[in-house]
């Protein structure tokens, strides 16, 4: 069967509806989504579900029997993975296979013990940095939920070298060039104030990780996962590679490097010649 998604919020209702009646899964991951609807573990629950609504879009003309693997960077208690599992491969017979890495190890551990209580076996979780981890796999998507600060980054580096066909992230926080904005570019009587300087920074991260994977030969849209009102980190970036275009062009991405001189870390995962 090819799932037809018609409406967001249906769809939306519908994952939401399946995962609630997964109570061995729901169990297993500790996620107690009755217990208070402003509570973290349901905050989460609405982030994946989110998430999961647009990897639906993707396997809207998916065949079926081929293998689609995954790679969750930053996969934490891999929330996301077991869930898009228990979706595509227990609700509509997909057949996938995910791998989760995480630099903490604990996490790791975890997340095998739920796998083999859950058995299932189309899992592996691997401990590692996401710019060391080297799947056995060839890589469909790459995806990342809230990997925090420059992880993102790596997730999108990682995603680009492993040529996967899509890389989908909702970043976490924006760090990296937040003090950069201070002065010296076209719009310091915007960023002169902290509250609009931190809200510029997070503009700013994700246009030039938009651009970067635009110039490394991805189509880019932006989305929001859930309401601003469940998280303000509900932006997600969706890439799909596009067919045969292998050379980098990354004037966009270096005229906004340029303006802001933000020295973006994306570049420093390649061998390119600085700008
Ligand atoms: C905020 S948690 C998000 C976890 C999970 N994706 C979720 O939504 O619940 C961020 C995770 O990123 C991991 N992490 C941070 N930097 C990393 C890196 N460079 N490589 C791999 N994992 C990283 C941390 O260990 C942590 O588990």
């Amino acid at each position: 069967m090819v799932y037809s998604v018609t409406n967001r919020d249906e769809t939306k209702k519908y994952i939401a509806d399946e995962l609630r009646s997964a109570k061995e899964l729901l169990r297993a991951l500790s996620l107690d989504i009755d217990k208070t609807e402003c509570g973290r573990d349901f905050k989460k629950f609405n982030e994946v579900v989110g998430f999961c609504e647009q990897i639906l879009r993707i396997f809207e003309t998916t065949p079926q029997n081929k293998e689609n693997v995954f790679l969750d960077c930053s996969c934490g208690k891999s929330y996301l993975s077991f869930a898009l599992n228990y979706i595509l491969s227990k609700r509509f017979s997909f057949v996938t296979f995910f791998y989760g890495v995480d630099s903490n190890s604990v996490l790791i551990d975890r997340c095998e013990q739920i796998k083999n209580s859950l058995g299932y076996e189309n899992m592996q979780f691997v401990h590692a940095k996401i710019i060391d981890v080297i799947p056995e796999k060839p890589i469909d998507i790459v995806i990342s939920l809230h990997a925090c600060d420059t992880a993102t980054d790596e997730t999108i580096a990682k995603g680009i070298k492993l040529g996967a066909k899509y890389i989908i992230v909702v970043p976490c926080c924006e760090n990296q060039i937040r003090n950069r904005l201070k002065d010296g570019h076209p719009l310091v009587g915007l960023t002169e104030f902290g509250l609009l300087r931190y809200r510029f920074a997070d503009i700013l991260t994700e246009a030039l990780r938009a651009q970067f994977l635009t110039g490394t030969g991805y189509v880019v849209k932006l989305v929001e996962i859930t309401s601003p009102r469940n998280t303000p980190k509900n932006l997600m970036i969706v890439a799909r590679k596009k067919k045969g275009n292998k050379e980098f062009n990354l004037d966009e991405y270096n005229k906004l490097n340029e303006m802001f001189h933000t020295e973006f870390i994306l570049k420093d995962y390649f061998q390119l010649e600085k700008s």
